[in-house]
């Protein structure tokens, strides 16, 4: 029996698409194809013929396995091009989105109060996580072996560095650097060695402070009372100033609002109860000081909150951890768009 390849080969090269030759190699090669079932009718033959008979099927075989694996590639190739142009997308066009991202309530939170403080003349200013002691405490007025300093669980880090315990140190940073009059808003991320339904060991923080001339407890007061009433969209909301201390203000407040905690819940206004949510003081005049203003000329004050907390309050967020889970469910409830639009 003789064994030609030209009709192999012209089916091979007559196929069409990748698929096709996929069958056509089954049919030629596969357990029951022409070749192997030519390879089964050696058995039958005399030795002297076997033996060549069976060489030249094997050389059969390799020059259809060749031309099978070049018709694949070259079809191959064709089939991707094709693909390419058909699936192409002009990534130019502009094009309508309904954008099913949201605002994380930190970032929007963040947003609101700055909106709220822009209203009133502040802008934004921020300074690093990493920092010395210098200007986490030694410029904010705590004694160098206070024990104010243990307030503040710190991360230190091996070369002296460390995490900043609060958001204070960019009173620091901007009033060497920057003239007053200043009404200076500062958020930004700030760490202490704590951990638990109520404290995470990074959470937000906002500082705001105020240095002009002239500047006295009566206007912290009515800087304060309207960014709270705004924040909470509660007119007149009771807010009381409860005498506290701070190294870097002198005197220091924390700020409670009016709530009702009557019925086991918490609703913010008035009711009787207070809620503490914020801490804050005239700028000491060491501090000004320390940084090279004369606390005779100028005076300011500062203030300082828990971003997280003041989120968990407005929407009625039970635990601080949630904040932190990247729960996609959680996060469509709570996200907001940006802008004020609805995510
Ligand atoms: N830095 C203080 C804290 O982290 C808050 C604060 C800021 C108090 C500014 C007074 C003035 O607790």
């Amino acid at each position: 029996m003789t064994v030609s390849a030209d009709l192999y080969l012209t089916q091979i090269n007559a196929a069409t698409s990748t698929a096709a030759l996929d069958d056509i190699r089954v049919a030629l090669l596969g357990k029951k194809g022409s070749v192997t079932e030519l390879m089964k009718t050696l058995g039958a033959l005399p030795p002297e013929e076997r033996k060549a008979q069976g060489a030249a099927i094997n050389a059969l075989k390799e020059q259809l396995s060749a031309a099978l694996d070049a018709r694949k590639a070259s079809l191959s190739a064709v089939e991707l091009a094709e693909k390419l142009t058909k699936e192409r997308v002009d990534i130019t066009l502009p094009a309508a989105v309904s954008a099913p991202g949201a605002l994380h309530p930190i970032n929007n939170t963040i947003l609101d109060i700055t909106c709220l403080f822009a209203a009133q003349g502040f802008t934004v200013a921020s300074a690093t996580d990493v920092e010395d002691e210098f200007h986490n405490f030694d410029a904010l007025n705590f004694p160098p072996d206070h024990p104010a300093k243990a307030m503040h669980d710190t991360f230190y880090m091996q070369d002296g560095k460390l995490l900043r315990t609060h958001t204070s140190t960019v009173q620091v940073h901007v009033l060497q650097t920057q003239k007053p009059p200043l009404r200076i808003l500062a958020p930004g991320r700030v760490y202490r060695c704590d951990s638990d339904q109520t404290h995470a060991p990074m959470f937000h923080q906002i500082e705001g402070f105020v240095v002009e001339p002239g500047i006295h407890f009566g206007h912290l007061k009515g800087t304060l009372e309207r960014f709270l009433s705004d924040f909470f969209g509660i007119p007149n909301l009771p807010v009381r100033f409860r005498p506290s201390f701070f190294p870097f203000t002198e005197p220091s407040a924390e700020v409670d609002i009016g709530c009702d905690r009557s019925g086991g819940g918490l609703k913010i206004g008035s009711g009787g109860d207070w809620l503490e949510v914020l801490g804050c003081g005239m700028i000491h005049p060491n501090v000004l000081r320390q940084c090279g203003l004369d606390p005779a000329v100028h005076q300011g004050f500062a203030f300082g909150m828990g971003v997280e907390r003041l989120a968990m309050l407005k929407h009625g967020i039970p635990d601080l951890r949630a904040f932190f889970a990247g729960n996609s469910k959680w996060l469509r409830h709570f996200g907001r768009a940006p802008l004020g639009g609805l995510a």
